[in-house]
């Protein structure tokens, strides 16, 4: 079997696999997330890619020809240095994309105030990265970025739904939306986040367009199959998904069932 590989942190890279799998339902996938390691947002620049590496060299040795890091603060720190310097080592058919690009070229079609929104983890947002890509893409746009750094523990510790999440929710939005109400688009810069929208939508001022990462991602790779069919043939197709932590398969079970809306049955797995 030679499935898409996707990563992340967490449980976070779920909100994209769901909408990767309408998009493709005859691909097979192999789903990592590295829970017992998560959250990464917090981490240094050096462990975020060690251990994105770490996790897209199992991908491979899984037979996975193509790895999304569904992930924005893997995406955020360690995709450019794999793609430009250790894919050519590791194994320079293969590939390995991440979502913020694909995220940034949905913002142009967005935005009419010209002032964007950024909610992203510690990490993503001290990247600058969704910056740095707007500006070579939709440039004079104005981003606001504001860091979350409780949330991605919340959903992680299954307390997306409690009201501790509303407080922390309510918190950040009003902190990026009370000195910036001309933003009329708002980017989840986490894959984690969707987890979060009721409680998001709740406090996000009426007429804000929230960009949904996973059916964006999932339109760029049907596009980047179509440009690349030579990667596209590569893929199995047997519709099947699988689904490897590096917590207790139980602990991820429970949240990613409830999640994909059926019964998950995890493998765990060392990363090293
Ligand atoms: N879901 C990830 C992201 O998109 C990572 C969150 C984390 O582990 O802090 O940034």
């Amino acid at each position: 079997m030679t499935p898409i590989g996707v990563f992340d942190s967490g449980f976070g890279g779920l909100t994209i696999l769901r909408d990767l799998r309408r998009a493709l339902p005859g691909a097979d996938f192999l789903y990592l997330g590295d829970n017992a390691r998560a959250p990464y947002g917090s981490r240094s620049f050096e462990l975020v890619y060690r251990f994105t590496l770490q996790a897209v060299k199992y991908l491979f040795g899984q037979g996975c020809p193509l790895v999304i890091l569904a992930c924005n603060t893997a995406s955020a720190k360690a995709l450019r240095s794999i793609q430009q310097r250790d894919l050519a080592s590791i194994d320079p058919e293969r590939r390995v994309l991440g979502v913020i690009r694909p995220t940034v070229e949905a913002i142009a079609d967005s935005t009419t105030t010209g002032s964007v929104g950024l909610f992203g983890t510690p990490g993503t947002v001290a990247s600058h990265s969704y910056d740095i890509e707007i500006e070579k893409h939709a440039p004079g746009t104005r981003v606001f970025s504001h860091a979350c750094p409780m949330w991605v523990p919340l959903v992680e510790n299954s307390e997306a739904d409690g009201d501790g999440a509303d407080y922390f929710v309510k918190k950040d939005v009003d902190a990026l939306f009370d000195p910036h109400p001309d933003i009329d688009t708002l980017i989840l810069g986490c894959t984690h986040y969707p987890l979060l929208l009721d409680k998001i939508r709740k406090y996000v001022p009426t007429g804000v367009t929230i960009l949904s990462q996973g059916d964006i991602v999932a339109k760029s790779l049907i596009d980047y199959l179509q440009r690349h069919p030579e990667m596209d043939a590569r893929i199995s197709r047997g519709g099947t998904v699988r689904y490897l932590t590096t917590e207790s398969a139980d602990k991820f079970d429970g949240l990613a069932s409830e999640f994909m809306g059926e019964k998950v049955k995890a493998t765990a797995i060392r990363l090293e």
